[in-house]
């Protein structure tokens, strides 16, 4: 087993991180997880192997790792294999490089249906860490069959974590979704947004509502959740879940034809991408990001992002300005 001295060396954290990493993370072993390198790479990358770096869920000390995976968009396809066989590869990459958060919601078109068909066909659910969502709808009644309708088009019994969308209905779906909890269907409870705008009611809720998680968008570019969220989940011991880290993919058009900063070899990063993730995980609130794409190697790119050093406060300022 690795001692937390060689965990730390070996991930090399900023010094803010560790400090913000509890021990009962650190302390224990790395689950059995194949390289990322293991995951066909692009040939121009330089593989980095190692075992995701992982955080600690406040609310039980569970341990998940820091590169999760969304599904809005990229997983909304139709039945056939054309389609589905690249998202085949990106879930199978995923799981093999021992990420398992998966963020997905019944109103993201056949997102759902596509997740549990694919996490079904490769026989892996009990690696993946399902995250869904109680969206649009009013009152219990809509939220738990919306909840039974999820659960069957994701095909299984229970998820991971159940989150209100974007603030919805907020006091009676957490209800909802913490009386779930009770019966054994759902490990964990959350509330989302997307927007910089709602981060006050977000803060607002997480204070009323304590949930387990709240997830919510953060970028280089977008950096209003260090002003409340952050502090605020910290203090009250709430897992964070990052979206729209590439704001939905918007962060490319920004930095195309620029070459890497030299400085992203002393990160380990080798691309653009693992840069922006790195700098979501280098905020020790962060518990999760969960980047999207329906690409393989975009997916492999991503998951090298959450092995070997994170940005200190320095490389997070240069990257902030390569963006201005
Ligand atoms: N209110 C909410 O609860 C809420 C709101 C928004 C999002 N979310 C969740 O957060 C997830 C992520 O947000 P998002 O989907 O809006 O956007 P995002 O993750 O910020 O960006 C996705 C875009 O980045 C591209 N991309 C991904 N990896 C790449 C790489 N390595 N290199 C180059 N391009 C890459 C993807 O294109 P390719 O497919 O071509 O790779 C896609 O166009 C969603 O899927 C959803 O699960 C939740």
């Amino acid at each position: 087993m690795a001692t937390r001295r060689e965990f730390v060396a070996s991930t090399a954290l900023s010094a803010a991180a560790v400090a913000l990493v509890p021990l009962s993370a650190c302390s224990q072993e790395a689950p059995p997880a194949a390289p990322v390198a293991a995951a066909a790479s692009p040939p121009s990358q330089p593989a980095t192997a190692g075992p995701l770096l992982r955080r600690a869920i406040p609310s039980s000390g569970e341990q998940v790792p820091v590169i999760g995976m969304g599904t809005s968009g990229s997983f909304e396809v139709g039945g056939g294999d054309a389609e589905r066989d690249p998202l085949r590869e990106v879930l199978r990459r995923f799981v093999a490089a021992g990420a398992s958060v998966v963020d997905t919601a019944p109103t993201y078109g056949s997102a759902e249906d596509v997740l549990g068909d694919l996490v079904a066909e490769a026989g892996v659910r009990e690696r993946v860490f399902l995250a869904t969502k109680l969206s649009g709808v009013e009152g219990r009644e809509a939220g738990l069959a919306q909840f039974e309708d999820s659960l069957r088009r994701l095909r299984t019994d229970r998820v991971e974590l159940l989150q209100v969308h974007n603030l919805g209905d907020t006091a009676t779906q957490l209800a909802l979704a913490r009386e779930l909890r009770q019966q054994g269907k759902v490990k964990y409870v959350g509330i989302t947004h997307f927007v910089e705008r709602a981060h006050d009611a977000v803060a607002e809720a997480m204070q009323a509502h304590r949930p387990d998680f709240v997830q919510i968008n953060y970028s280089p570019v977008s950096r209003g959740a260090e002003t409340r969220i952050f502090p605020l989940a910290r203090e009250l011991g709430i897992a964070v879940m990052v979206n729209r880290a590439f704001e939905d993919g918007r962060l490319f058009a920004r930095v195309k034809g620029k070459p890497l900063p030299g400085w992203a070899k002393d990160a380990d990063a080798s691309s653009w991408a693992q840069l922006f993730l790195k700098f979501v995980v280098s905020e020790p609130a962060v518990t999760v990001v969960i980047p999207a794409t329906s690409k393989p190697d975009n997916e492999s790119d991503n998951l090298r992002a959450g092995v070997g050093r994170l940005l200190d406060a320095r490389q997070r300022a240069a990257l902030v300005a390569a963006l201005e």
